[in-house]
């Protein structure tokens, strides 16, 4: 499949189900635009690439996802930029961990024309449905999974990717509290935890709802093994500013998802001036800090939510508690990103897909 070849089937809807929605503040993830893409793999080739109207499709009850999950997915965003343009944020780095997800969960891998080429067509073709309100987005859901009909335990050999899209409003996510999790576990080195796969997501889910019961919003997890060492916050990558520095834990371990909005946050920091250090980071060592005074800061980051600002971490026995709106360093994280992102300062990084 190369670009220039790049031509899916078009089946427009009649009537744009715009006509009767209003883009301002939408919630994210719960309505979607006109259109989605869909291919299909078999034997050994992506085909039929095709836009359709934004529709359900029939299931196979023994459909291979479904029994034993070989599901992956990305999450990006367009802006509408100052111009009035639309550009996707980074999307190609997605593309590297779509790949590399894949790749974990023995699923063919996507082409670029297909992941890259047909969002832009995609959201060309509703590109009235990306808000023009500050904070606003056009949340791009490129996802695959495995459609055999078979109840045997092997790698499918039938897949379909899809894209669709869903108008957001503004993520503002309330500073969260968080448990600090030192019972269940997210992932293990060897696991599948630097892969964005949907099992990890729904293995995810107990725990919260645990942390939700005693009043936390998420829980941060730690290692499978001493409980001692940091890895994410709910679904997004954590940081920490320790005095004038900023750490967040490594990517080496396999454990933790190499986040593209937690690489660009990085970029910016080292751009400031900021020391970065990407390690292992222990809670002996957050505690130590806080109790010295110099556990500053601490939010998350992730596509969906940008910058999350953290107000607690709970223990058992004690807790550290911080106050958000002294936060300067995740503030100005949050408003560097969205300038870039949205085009009102220069481009310099090429982060930028245009679209329009
Ligand atoms: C993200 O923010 O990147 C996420 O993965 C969250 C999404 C699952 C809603």
């Amino acid at each position: 499949m190369s670009t220039e070849g790049f031509a899916p089937k078009i089946e427009r809807v009649e009537v744009s189900a715009l006509q009767t929605l209003k883009l301002e503040n939408l919630p994210f993830g719960k309505y979607f635009t006109d259109h989605m893409l869909v291919a299909d793999y078999s034997a050994g080739e992506w085909r039929d690439v095709r836009i359709e109207p934004y529709r359900s499709f029939d299931i196979h009850p023994s459909m291979s996802a479904l029994h034993y999950g070989q599901a992956i997915f990305e999450g990006i965003k367009a802006f509408r930029t100052s111009d009035g343009g639309v550009a996707i944020f980074r999307p190609s780095e997605n593309l590297k961990r779509f790949n590399r997800s894949a790749a974990r969960m023995e699923m063919p891998e996507v082409p670029a024309e297909l992941f890259l080429d047909g969002m832009r067509e995609l959201i060309r073709l509703d590109q009235a449905w990306v808000p023009d309100f500050p904070e606003h987005s056009l949340y791009i859901r490129p996802f695959m999974f495995a459609t055999d009909h078979y109840l045997g335990v092997r790698p499918s050999e039938t897949y379909r990717f899809m894209i669709i899209l869903c108008p957001s409003g503004p993520f503002f996510m309330e500073p969260q509290r968080i448990f600090v999790e030192r019972h269940y576990v997210r992932a293990v080195e060897g696991g599948v935890g630097y892969a964005k796969t949907a099992g990890n997501y729904g293995a995810s889910m107990h725990a919260a709802a645990e942390a939700r019961k005693l009043g936390y919003d998420q829980v941060l997890w730690t290692d499978p093994v001493e409980h001692r060492w940091v890895q994410e916050i709910g679904m997004m990558n954590v940081f920490f500013r320790i005095g004038d520095k900023v750490v967040t834990p490594g990517l080496d371990a396999g454990t933790i998802l190499h986040g593209v909005t937690r690489d660009s946050l990085i970029a910016l920091l080292k751009e400031w001036g900021w020391t970065v250090e990407e390690r292992a980071i222990s809670l002996d060592e957050l505690h130590e800090a806080y109790d010295a005074g110099q556990l500053k800061e601490v939010f998350g980051s992730g596509t969906a939510a940008s910058v999350s600002m953290i107000r607690e971490l709970g223990f058992e026995d004690r807790s550290m508690v911080f106050d958000p709106a002294s936060f300067e360093l995740a503030n100005a994280l949050r408003k560097g990103l969205s300038d870039i992102r949205e085009g009102r300062v220069a481009d310099t990084h090429g982060w930028l897909m245009r679209v329009l």
